[in-house]
C-alpha cells in the first residue's frame, strides 16, 4: 500500500501485515491482521516518526520514496523500541546514517541493547515538554512510560494537533482504509477493545494519569495517529473516552457481557455444571457468555474480560489441581490484572476435590473479588445439583446487577 496523505506535508508511510495471525508470540490472535504506522512530516527539515517491523523495512522505504528521496531525512523520532515499530530503523539508518534520532533516555539504552549499529547512532534523548522545530511546524515529545514499556512516549504535532501515540489508541487490523471515516465503526471498536485489553490492561493507572496530564495539557487533540491500525481523525474523543472507560473496567456502549463463564471439562459433568450457571444468569436477564478453554481463543475472553463484571471459572479436578488450559487462562488473567471484577470457583471432582480451591486462589491473586464460596461436587451432578449450580448463577448475576445500575 503507497503513502497516504494525512494533512498538507504529513503523510502514512507505513506498512499492512495481512497474513499475521498471532502477535507477541502466541498471546494475541490477530484474527484480521496488523498494521505498522509510520509518519513522514515534511518541512524545512524532514522527520520520520516511527518505523515498521523488519521484515516491512523494502514497503517502508518504498512508502517513503513515492513522497521524498529518504536520504532527505533528517530526524527520526523513535516513540517506542519495541521491533514492531523499530525494526526497519537499522537499514533505514543505512540510507540515512547522519539523521539525529529522538527518544526517551531509556529509550536509548534500549536501542543500544536491541541493535548493535546503534552504538554508532546520534541519539537525542528528550523529556515530556521539550521541542523540536522543524520548519514552520514544531514536535513537542510527551513521556508514557509503561505505555507500552518503559521508553514509550508520545509526539505531538503542534501546529496541526495531531498525536502520534504509537501503541496506545491502537489496534491490531489490517484495512485498506487508513482513517475511522473509512472503516466498520463497530469492527474497529472491537479490535481497539481487544487490543487495550490484551496490551494495555496491566497499566490501567498509568492510562488514567495519562488521560488526565493530556486533558492538563488543554492540547487540541484534532487527530491521534497511533502506530498501530486505523488513524482517528474524525472523533478522536471516542477513543479517549472508551480509555477512560476501559481503564475503569467499563463498558462502552450497551452491548457487552456482564458475566462469563469459562471452565474446562474432561468427561462433562463440570461442563453440565457451566450449562447450568449461565442458566442462572439467563434467569436474571444478565448478558453472560460460555467459554469452553479447549479450542478457544484465550486472547478473545479476554476481550471481553476488559468489560465483564463477573468471571465464573470452573474445572474438573486432577490430580488435586486444575487442567492446563484454565491454569493457563488463569496466569493470562493475573498478569494482565483486570479491575472492578467478581467471581467465582466450580468443577466437578472424583475421590478428592483439588480444582475449585486452586481456582479460587488463582482468582484471588488476580485481584478478583470472590463472590460466593466455590461450589464443587463429586462425579456427575443431581439434577438437585444442577439446581445449585442455578442458583450460584443467579446470585452472581443478582450482583452484577446490581454492579450495573
Ligand atoms: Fe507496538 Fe509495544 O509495540
Amino acid at each position: 500500500m503507497s503513502a497516504v496523505k494525512l494533512t498538507e506535508g504529513i503523510y502514512w508511510v507505513g506498512a499492512v501485515d495481512w497474513n499475521i495471525r498471532h502477535f507477541h508470540g502466541p498471546a494475541y490472535s490477530t484474527h484480521h491482521g496488523v498494521t505498522y504506522n509510520s509518519y513522514l512530516i515534511i518541512d524545512e527539515k524532514v522527520a520520520l516518526v516511527d518505523t515498521v517491523f523488519t521484515p516491512f523495512a523494502d514497503e517502508l522505504i518504498g512508502n517513503i520514496s513515492d513522497v521524498i528521496d529518504p536520504a532527505r531525512i533528517d530526524y527520526v523520532i523513535a516513540n517506542h523500541v519495541e521491533v514492531d515499530h523499530s525494526g526497519a530503523l537499522p537499514r533505514l539508518m543505512s540510507i540515512i546514517p547522519n539523521a539525529r534520532v529522538f527518544c526517551s533516555l531509556k529509550g536509548v539504552d534500549e536501542f543500544k541493547k536491541h541493535y548493535a549499529p546503534a552504538s554508532g547512532w546520534e541519539f537525542h534523548p528528550v523529556k515530556t515538554g521539550q521541542e523540536l522545530k522543524l520548519g514552520k511546524r514544531t514536535l513537542s515529545f510527551i513521556e508514557a512510560p509503561m505505555l507500552h514499556w518503559p521508553d514509550s512516549m508520545f509526539t505531538y504535532v503542534k501546529e496541526d494537533g495531531i498525536l502520534m501515540s504509537n501503541d496506545a489508541f491502537g489496534q491490531h487490523i489490517a484495512t485498506t482504509g487508513r482513517f475511522d471515516d473509512e472503516v466498520n465503526e463497530h469492527e474497529l471498536m472491537r479490535e481497539a477493545a481487544k487490543y487495550y485489553a490484551n496490551i494495555l490492561m496491566p497499566f490501567s493507572v498509568l492510562v488514567l494519569r495519562k488521560l488526565k496530564e493530556l486533558q492538563d495539557m488543554k492540547i487540541p487533540v484534532n487527530m491521534i495517529a497511533p502506530s498501530h491500525g486505523i488513524i482517528w481523525r474524525k472523533d478522536p474523543g471516542r477513543i479517549i473516552d472508551a480509555y477512560a472507560k476501559w481503564a475503569e473496567g467499563k463498558p462502552v456502549g450497551p452491548a457487552a457481557p456482564g458475566m462469563l463463564v469459562v471452565y474446562e471439562t474432561m468427561w462433562g459433568s463440570t461442563e453440565k455444571m457451566a450449562k447450568a450457571i449461565l442458566q442462572g444468569a439467563i434467569d436474571e436477564g444478565v448478558d453472560a457468555r460460555l467459554y469452553r478453554l479447549f479450542g478457544t481463543d484465550e486472547s478473545d475472553i479476554i476481550t471481553e474480560l476488559l468489560t465483564a463484571r463477573a468471571l465464573v471459572v470452573g474445572c474438573s479436578t486432577i490430580n488435586r489441581g486444575i487442567l492446563p488450559t484454565v491454569s493457563s487462562f488463569l496466569d493470562e488473567v493475573r498478569g494482565l490484572k483486570p479491575v472492578r471484577k467478581i467471581g467465582a470457583a466450580f468443577g466437578s471432582y472424583g475421590w478428592n476435590g483439588g480444582a475449585v480451591e486452586t481456582i479460587e486462589e488463582r482468582l484471588r491473586t488476580a485481584g478478583i473479588e470472590l463472590a460466593e464460596p466455590g461450589l464443587g461436587l463429586k462425579w456427575v451432578p443431581t439434577p438437585e445439583e444442577l439446581e445449585s449450580c442455578r442458583e450460584l448463577g443467579r446470585k452472581i448475576a443478582r450482583r452484577v446487577r446490581a454492579g450495573q445500575a
